[in-house]
């Protein structure tokens, strides 16, 4: 249901055309002057017409059209105020939910597939806070893809290759204490880690051995591999763990290594298209001309890097699952080398380099919580901030509700969920300054909001049971039910909207207007104990209220619990 589309349709002038007018449509904020809104200086040029002229003349093309969805419009300035037959409209959203089984379907396949690479944790490094954004933002923008009818797929671009894992197999080798990894995991390895480092400062030979190491895993020495693929183990098994607290998955785990034996044809390729240079030894990509440095594709000694392994990765993902795009949820200090990677793409004749996409975000820093970070050394473990606001979320509930059923599992849903929804709330490119308390407030912008107001309206057509009444679109004209349709009516441009700027938080704002929206509704209109068709299609609303929260939230990678 779009009933900008239908309006667009009826006015468009010939030399604008209906897809312009369409994104100039926008929603009234004030349902008192309208419902949706065009301003018409956009058009000026294109029609050599003042806006006011123009509003005047598609007021009379509205007026001229008779289509029963308009009620009126109205000219303010340049302004095209259009209100909607609210019945109509009620209407015409019921009939369209009806058709579809639900007002949230997923969208048929488009057969476009999109890669998403997010999360992309480095082995034998702790899964912390800094995580959060790319795992929640690229888990988000998964599902959306997926609800939108793309084919997404999620990738996890392990960092798993590099000197370093030389010199913990050697430190593993020399100290390390099986029982104690499998206690406590990567903290164990980093441990490893940290005491090589110490003690290379006085015995010299350990570097050495480190190198020797990293030499036999890529000469495919059988026991080098078994220990790193010990350390790889590990980390994915503690990582998994939280991935499955926040309900965020992947269909490929592979990583740097995977790409060993796939750079060799690239670096070929580059150097037969003339692209390589030397520079102090090395062999870049000489990038001066685009005002970026160069690209750094081997080392002097013929190792290759970061970069080369990317621009290995994104010709296999081109190649091997044909993407319409292909992202990178990373964070924004790494701009520099995505923008390297897409222009030498862009230079070896690629013309897919422009369908990649660096998803930008912000940092993540965590007010007041001291505490956490001092347990477990200075980095704040993201278990350890899921477990902090879990609990807390137990003793709001033990507050309010404290007889609630599965009280364990339903302080998980809204202790996580708390969490991500704080990640996913605001632009991605903001850094974040992120509050537990806030985060697991009742009330404001949070996950508990949303969660509460879903529950209420669940818990509304429980207490009404079955009522004996029939739809009537005419009980949802007033502006509190109207408003609420309106929203409704907006779910999926919502959502493609997110999807065209890489921006979970589009649903996020949306979601808090339709949890506001609702909150005044229940406030103000009685829904139980009035007229059968008074309450049954106040019901219906609510309902259909409840499906989009539900809908929204999962997109967010949040559950709605229908108590708490
Ligand atoms: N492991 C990298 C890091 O921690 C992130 C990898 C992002 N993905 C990529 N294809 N480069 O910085």
């Amino acid at each position: 249901m779009d009933f900008k589309r239908t309006i667009a349709g009826l006015i468009a002038p010939e030399n604008v055309g209906v897809d312009e007018v369409y994104a100039a449509l926008a929603p009234t904020p004030d349902i008192t002057k309208g419902d949706v809104c065009l301003p018409c200086f956009k058009f000026s040029k294109a029609l050599r017409k003042s806006p006011q002229a123009i509003a005047e003349e598609l007021k009379n093309r509205l007026d001229e059209s008779g289509c029963d969805l308009i009620e009126k419009s109205a000219v303010e300035g340049g302004y095209l105020n259009i209100f909607y037959n609210r019945s109509k409209a009620a209407e015409e959203l019921f009939a369209e939910v009806k058709r579809n089984g639900g007002a949230v379907v997923a969208k048929e396949q488009s057969g476009k597939t999109v890669c998403i690479d997010y999360s992309s944790i480095n082995i034998a490094k702790p899964f912390h806070i800094g995580h959060l954004l790319t795992t929640v933002i690229g888990g988000s923008l998964y599902r959306i893809y997926k609800y939108l009818g793309y084919n997404a797929v999620g990738i996890n671009h392990l960092g798993d290759w590099g000197t370093q894992f030389g010199k913990m197999i050697s430190a593993y080798l020399r100290w390390g204490d099986d029982a104690d990894i499998e206690k406590r995991g990567v903290r164990a390895l980093l441990d490893l880690y940290v005491r090589f480092h110490a003690e290379a400062e006085t015995d010299k030979a350990l570097e050495a051995e480190g190198r020797a190491w990293f030499k036999k895993i890529e000469d495919g020495d059988p026991q080098a591999l078994e220990i790193f693929g010990k350390f790889k183990d590990i980390t994915l098994k503690e990582v998994k763990r939280v991935y499955e607290r926040l309900g965020v998955e992947f269909d490929s785990y592979a990583g740097e290594s995977f790409y060993n034996d796939k750079m060799q044809p690239v670096i070929d390729d580059l150097r037969n298209k003339g692209l390589l240079t030397e520079s102090e030894g090395a062999t870049v990509v000489d990038l001066e001309k685009y005002g970026m440095p160069p690209c750094l594709i081997l080392k002097s000694d013929g190792a290759t890097l970061y970069a080369t392994r990317d621009l290995a990765a994104a010709v296999y993902r081109k190649n091997h699952y044909d993407f319409y795009k292909n992202l990178y949820v990373v964070a924004y200090q790494q701009n520099l080398h995505f923008r390297q990677i897409f222009k030498v793409l862009e230079l070896m004749g690629y013309d897919w380099a422009k369908d990649c996409v660096h998803v930008a975000f912000g940092m993540v820093s965590l007010e007041g919580q001291g505490a956490l970070s001092t347990r477990k050394g200075n980095v704040v473990f993201l278990d350890d901030v899921l477990d902090a606001a879990v609990q807390k979320a137990e003793e709001v509930i033990d507050g309010k509700n404290p007889d609630l059923e599965n009280k364990k599992q339903i302080a998980a849903e809204v202790g996580v969920g708390a969490v991500v929804f704080g990640a996913l709330s605001s632009g991605r490119i903001k850094d974040l300054s992120f509050s537990l308390d806030k985060a697991l407030s009742f009330e404001g912008e949070t996950a508990p909001y949303l969660q509460y107001t879903h529950a209420r309206c669940r818990s509304v057509a429980e207490r009404a049971g079955e009522v004996k009444g029939k739809f009537d679109p005419s009980v949802l004209r007033d502006d509190d039910a109207f408003t609420l349709v309106r929203l409704i009516g907006e779910f999926d441009k919502t959502v493609e909207t997110a999807a065209e700027k890489y921006e979970p938080s589009v649903i996020s704002r949306y979601l808090l207007d339709v949890a506001a929206a609702y909150n005044r509704f229940y406030l103000n209109c009685r829904i139980i104990g009035q007229a059968p068709d008074v309450s049954y299609t106040r019901l219906a609303l609510t309902s259909l209220v409840a499906e989009v929260l539900e809908k929204g939230l999962n997109l967010l990678l949040i559950k709605a619990p229908d108590k708490m």
